[in-house]
């Protein structure tokens, strides 16, 4: 108040004199501040209130550390006591958690008719939520994520248990990474389904130009066991804002968890009004996934799985010419030159290596370190690899969790064994014979191998485990040798002192992705696109690209101006003018000369034919009359 009073007088004193006492009260000046906070505070709160709360609550056996059938646990040979397979067991895909081989239930497997049934639901539920409003959309996304924020760690046990993954693995790969992907569909995602205009050319100046993104229809995702929460969030949460439906096809390996998380998905769906139809998860093993590839209303597929399955996929699809999407394996190469900082990379490279016990397409499988620091890079890792300690995820706290593929810790092992008979050294692990391995529960332990060759098996398959290859090379070149002879270019990392250096190894990579001084940080920015070269797989997911990627894209052409209607020019209409042929000529020189003078020359062939439609008889040249 005292600083209004002068304020109001000052009209005979100069503008400067006037709002210097305001200027000066800082008391005022806070309350301001203070009020617009409190009010800030006020409307995010009622904002957030506003995103209906679902109830989604866990099962009594998902709530519970212990198993559906009481004392039921897989053998090791993957064999249920009551001598059914994983897998074939009467229509049912047997559920169990790795880390305790507890078999946790048996989920039933859809039929070929009842995945034509779902696609084809899904393709009517989709008809109406391609009308729906992006405001729409992005109150699904919203509604989910609040869920998400708020049951971290029911999603994360679920999960663990599911997968053998450890709490924080989970809570990275599962909570966070889906939660960024939201956060960027909601702040960005509208933006980049808007049309975008391209220019007409020089021509058909007096026209617009753009491209438009139409949903798809019913996309088809067949997607891993290594993130069962993420792999499903991923393509649903791209495909629903871009306006279609989906068909998830979960793993076998990977199907208790679904159900939860399907769950949360349709209280999301009801909320919004939407039809539950909208997004189905379906179960089963590859009859089931090629039911939904070869579905006839799906318009396309993602696959992120092997290679090997990404092939027959693509084999599947191409009976209805269905486009396909595939995310297949890596070999990720960390490149360390001996200028980077040690104590910088070297957590980044154990947590790249050993997160969620290798299993990640991005994981890091050869750390290539430059020869003056290979033994330094070495004395920093081992000891930590030493002391990781390694469990059930839900037990205790452990930094590694179990295999999540049966046989899978074999199938390393088998890999390891090739490498070492082959003249490669363990420095640590590398042997299913530890206590944990021989135990209730597929564990490999975390592993360190050198000396790893081209004659190695390990040198060119995709390891999906906790083992650290560390290769030596000499120069910058030796590096990008190393890396673009690999099969695989889906993501690298290179660490260097110098960053016009680590850019320069980075420009050279075949890969689909780099992080410089830093490890797989491209999946974390979701305005980026995520996908592979070579045997990686091809086309994107994620960021714009596989936003738009859930769309076909229109091209749209029309007059710039409301007054102006584009007609046939009477010489190019019916019947065809002896001089026709020579005004599109003069048009072609004109328009699409090269340089000023060209375009001249156009414009007189032009003229001319337009002034002289007759033209003049041609002499023919002597030397050609006959
Ligand atoms: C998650 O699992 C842990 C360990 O079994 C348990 O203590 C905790 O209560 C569980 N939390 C939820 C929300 O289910
Ligand atoms: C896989 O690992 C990379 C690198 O550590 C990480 O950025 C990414 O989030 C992981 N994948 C998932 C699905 O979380
Ligand atoms: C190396 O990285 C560490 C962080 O791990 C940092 O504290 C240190 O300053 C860095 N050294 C140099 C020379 O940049």
């Amino acid at each position: 108040m005292a600083a209004g009073v002068p304020w109001m007088l000052g009209m005979a004193d100069t503008m400067w004199s006037s709002i210097a006492p305001l200027r000066v009260d800082f008391g005022m000046i806070g309350l301001v501040f203070g009020a617009c906070a409190m009010a800030i505070f006020v409307w995010s709160y009622l904002d957030y209130n506003n995103i209906p709360t679902l109830k989604v609550d866990l099962t009594e056996q998902e709530r519970t550390q212990g198993h559906l059938e009481q004392d039921l646990k897989l053998s090791k040979s993957g064999k249920h006591p009551k001598g059914e397979g994983i897998g074939e067991s009467d229509g049912q895909v047997v559920c169990y958690d790795p880390a305790t081989l507890d078999v946790l239930g048996k989920k039933r497997i859809h039929t070929k008719e009842e995945v034509e049934d779902k696609v084809r639901r899904c393709a009517k539920a989709q008809e109406a939520w391609a009308k729906t409003s992006f405001k729409k959309r992005r109150m699904l996304l919203k509604i989910i994520q609040k869920y998400v924020l708020e049951h971290q760690m029911e999603i994360c046990n679920v999960s663990a248990k599911d997968s053998g993954k450890p709490m924080l693995d989970a809570a990275f790969g599962e909570i966070l990474t889906t939660c960024e992907k939201i956060r960027w569909l909601l702040a960005e995602g509208e933006a980049a389904l808007k049309p975008e205009p391209r220019s007409a050319g020089s021509m058909m100046f007096y026209k617009s130009a753009r491209v438009e993104f139409h949903p798809l229809g019913v996309v088809a995702a067949i997607v891993p066991w290594n993130y069962p929460f993420h792999n499903i969030l991923n393509p649903v949460t791209a495909a629903v804002f871009a306006g279609c439906g989906i068909v998830v096809k979960v793993s076998e390996y990977a199907t208790w968890s679904s159900e939860y998380y399907e769950r949360i998905i349709h209280a999301a769906l009801d909320e919004v009004g939407a039809s539950r139809d909208l997004v189905q998860v379906v179960h089963g093993f590859a009859t089931t996934g090629q039911a939904l590839v070869k579905a006839k209303e799906i318009s396309k597929v993602v696959f992120v799985g092997s290679t090997g399955i990404g092939r027959k996929v693509l084999e599947a699809a191409a009976e209805n010419l269905t486009p396909v999407v595939l995310e297949l394996g890596g070999k990720d190469p960390v490149i360390v030159c001996d200028d980077a900082n040690l104590s910088q990379l070297v957590p980044i490279a154990l947590r790249a290596t050993y997160q969620s016990c290798g299993q990640n397409c991005t994981g890091a499988e050869r750390i290539l370190v430059q020869e003056g620091i290979y033994q330094k890079f070495l004395d920093a890792v081992v000891p930590t690899v030493r002391g990781m300690r390694q469990g059930a995820p839900l037990a205790g706290l452990v930094d590694c969790g179990a295999m999540c593929m049966p046989r899978q810790a074999q199938n390393v092992q088998a890999l390891v064994d090739d490498a070492v008979r082959k003249g490669a050294k363990v420095v640590v692990g590398g042997s299913l014979k530890t206590e944990i391995s021989k135990g209730q529960g597929q564990f490999y332990p975390p592993t360190i191998l050198t000396g790893v060759t081209r004659e190695m098996r390990i040198w060119n398959e995709e390891v999906f485990g906790p083992v650290m290859c560390v290769e030596r090379f000499a120069t910058d070149d030796d590096a990008v040798n190393l890396v673009n002879s690999n099969p695989f270019g889906l993501g690298s990392a290179i660490f260097s002192g110098s960053k016009a250096r680590a850019k320069a190894i980075a420009s050279r990579l075949k890969t689909g992705a780099s992080s410089i001084n830093d490890f797989a940080t491209t999946y974390l920015c979701q305005s980026l696109p995520f996908g592979g070269v070579k045997e990686s797989g091809f086309d994107k997911f994620g960021g714009v690209e596989g936003l738009r990627g859930m769309c076909y894209t229109k091209a749209v052409c029309e007059d710039r101006l409301p007054f102006l209607v584009t007609t046939v020019p009477p010489e190019l209409q019916y019947p065809i003018k002896p001089h026709s042929f020579r005004m599109v000529c003069g048009i072609v020189h004109f328009f699409y000369g090269v340089g000023l003078y060209s375009n001249l020359c156009g414009l007189c062939r032009l003229l001319k034919a337009l002034v002289l439609p007759g033209g003049k008889p041609k002499r023919v040249p002597p030397s050609k009359r006959d």
